[in-house]
């Protein structure tokens, strides 16, 4: 194994303005949004903990209390659960404060992914870090992020996750331009489009919410200009970085993966993933799966 700093630190950002959620984000953030009983962005800080990262900077914007709030103890309600015997209830409610070592940076103004990354610097130093997008779930049977540490730890710079989608999709996503390294589930990105015009995509691997960075994406952060809808783009800076040589902290691998993602981030994605949830987990299958069905023979 290569020589380089490996990581510890994981940096959930959580300030955006969710618009396409609206009016459910009007004073929620949409991180907070329930997936069956647990709010997502708890499943997030969940998955970087089970790849070894429970120093955790989760970087906040304009209703943040929730998010705080849930991260912490809820010393009245867990006496009230205490009083009454409720011991599987008093668990779940600690669990969430006892996950991880969770620090919060206010990104005042939410001018993209990018600026929300650079709010970190503080925080994160001069080390490798994982970003985790607080919208983004990842299934715990595929881990995504302890593989791309991997990577970073072997091959140094900094590393992505790509998913294949039907080329008709590729032109609403950030898309990678890829060669292969010799592992199967590893590429060179050689080059990223924002949003391809149909037609000219230069692969079907487009970017997913998990982000392994050298901390060299800061300076090159503080000198990406605004990019598409005026935002900082995290891409943009990337895109810098697959071009920048290993010697000045460039470098840029993929990870085509190929496992179970589920975004929370719009309303019919959202729908799927709790439906799905539901399906899969013990205590509710049994009712909900024979619900479901008798439900869609209801429907025209
Ligand atoms: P999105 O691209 O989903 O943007 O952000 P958004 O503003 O949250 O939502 P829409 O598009 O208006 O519905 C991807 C991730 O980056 C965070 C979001 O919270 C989300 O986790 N983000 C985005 C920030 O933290 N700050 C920003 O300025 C923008």
């Amino acid at each position: 194994m290569a020589d380089h700093a490996t990581v510890k630190k994981a940096v959930i950002p959580a300030a955006g303005l969710g618009t396409r959620f609206l009016p459910a984000t009007k004073a929620t953030p949409k991180e907070m949004l329930p997936v069956v009983d647990k709010p997502a962005i708890q499943y997030v800080v969940e998955e970087a903990v089970s790849a070894g990262l429970d120093d955790v900077l989760l970087i906040t914007g304009r209703s943040k209390r929730s998010i705080e709030d849930h991260f912490d103890r809820a010393y009245e309600l867990e006496e009230a659960l205490a009083a009454k015997d409720e011991t599987e209830r008093l668990a779940q409610v600690r669990e969430s404060s006892e996950l991880a070592h969770v620090e919060y940076v206010r990104q005042g103004d939410p001018k993209g992914l990018g600026h929300a990354v650079s709010c970190a610097e503080y925080h994160v130093g001069n080390e490798p870090f994982a970003v985790l997008l607080g919208d983004d779930l990842i299934d715990p049977r595929d881990p995504l992020l302890t593989r791309m540490i991997e990577v970073r730890n072997a091959r140094g710079g900094s590393v992505v996750a790509l998913m294949e989608v039907d080329p008709e999709q590729v032109s609403q996503y950030g898309c990678a331009a890829i060669t292969p390294t010799g592992e199967d589930d590893v590429v060179t990105v050689t080059d990223l489009v924002e949003k391809p015009v149909p037609g000219s995509a230069p692969s079907r691997w487009i970017i997913i919410g998990r982000y392994v960075c050298d901390p060299a994406v800061f300076e090159v952060l503080r000198n990406t200009p605004p990019g598409r809808g005026g935002e900082i783009q995290l891409t943009d800076a990337l895109k810098t970085l697959a071009k920048t040589s290993p010697a000045d902290g460039g470098g840029v691998y993929g990870i085509l993966f190929r496992g179970r993602r589920y975004d929370t981030g719009n309303k019919l994605d959202y729908l799927r993933t709790l439906v799905q949830f539901a399906c899969e987990r013990s205590d509710l299958a049994q009712e909900i799966v024979p619900w479901l069905r008798k439900y869609l023979d209801t429907l025209p």
